[in-house]
């Protein structure tokens, strides 16, 4: 769990109006589901949204293992005392802070019905162990995502869960934008963020069943390489071949198509 204090507007370059809609639909006090691919942009969109919202950002990453008290809190032992602390959720709630759900997929599914109260016309959370209800303070709003490629089939979400929220597919930004975020993450010139870039839409676009679409968050890796002096086809290799290649027929697939774009020779 992290907690980010509102700070300054992260960079953030918007492909539509999807921060005007969350930022609505948060006003309106309704929960937004966002899905993609990953490296994306769907934490730096969260992370925006935070800070136009002026509201402190909770962030928790789900997995297989999250309890329902790790979310809500638990009683703990402090300084000899039996003490109900808060977990991130509660905390959120009560401050009407902004909670983000990462990854929410691999939650279990009873580790989520904690949220059904909160997140239909009740807005509050219900705290089994102590009996008290927390009504969501001015300001809270609460995210979530996942890409729905790489969840398993049991890790479906119920439709009871889904349909509690308002759901924003994002995906990468068109190539000229998708070059100024890799130039100004990167600082690297116009033309090599311009190949990479490039590089990557034939990639995503390729049949070859085995190639995974690479990443804007890769695309920044392998340009960052660059600006800090490694020549582009090292960077190349090392920041986008090697981690999309699982098996040597799928790197053979890379490097023919990554020459065929000018990135490797
Ligand atoms: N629209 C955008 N504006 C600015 N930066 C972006 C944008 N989209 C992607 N990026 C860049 O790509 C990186 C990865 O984005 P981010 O971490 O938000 O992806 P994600 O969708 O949350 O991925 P994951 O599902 O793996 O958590 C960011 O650190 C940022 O450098
Ligand atoms: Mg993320």
């Amino acid at each position: 769990m992290t907690t980010e204090a509102t700070s300054e507007s992260p960079y953030y370059l918007a492909a539509g109006s999807e921060q005007k809609a969350i930022r609505i639909a948060c006003e309106r006090g309704l929960a937004v589901m966002l899905t993609g691919p990953t490296g994306c942009g769907k934490t730096r969109l969260v992370r925006s949204i935070a800070a136009e919202l002026d509201r402190p950002l909770v962030t928790v990453s789900c997995h297989d293992d999250l309890t329902a008290s790790d979310l809500l809190g638990r009683y703990l032992v402090v300084g000899g005392d039996v003490r109900w602390v808060d977990g991130p959720l509660t905390t959120a709630v009560r401050e009407g802070s902004v909670c983000y759900l990462d990854e929410v997929a691999e939650a279990r599914r009873d580790t989520l019905a904690v949220l059904h109260s909160l997140l239909d016309d009740r807005r509050e959370l219900f705290l089994d162990r102590t009996g008290e209800s927390v009504p969501a303070a001015p300001g809270f709003a609460l995210l979530a995502s996942y890409n729905p490629e790489s969840r398993s089939l049991l890790k479906e979400l119920k439709p009871s869960f889904r349909q509690r929220f308002v759901t924003l597919s994002v995906t990468y930004l068109p190539p000229e934008q998708e070059a100024l975020v890799v130039q100004h993450e990167s600082g690297v010139p116009e033309d090599v963020a311009t190949a990479l870039v490039r590089s990557a839409v034939a990639l995503r676009r390729s049949e070859h069943a085995g190639i995974e679409p690479p990443s804007t968050r890769l695309l920044v890796a392998a340009a960052s390489l660059v600006a800090a002096g490694l020549p582009l086809e090292s960077a190349v290799r090392i920041g986008l071949v090697n981690p999309l290649s699982v098996e040597g027929a799928v790197a053979l697939a890379l490097d023919e198509l990554l020459r065929a774009e000018g990135v490797l020779t």
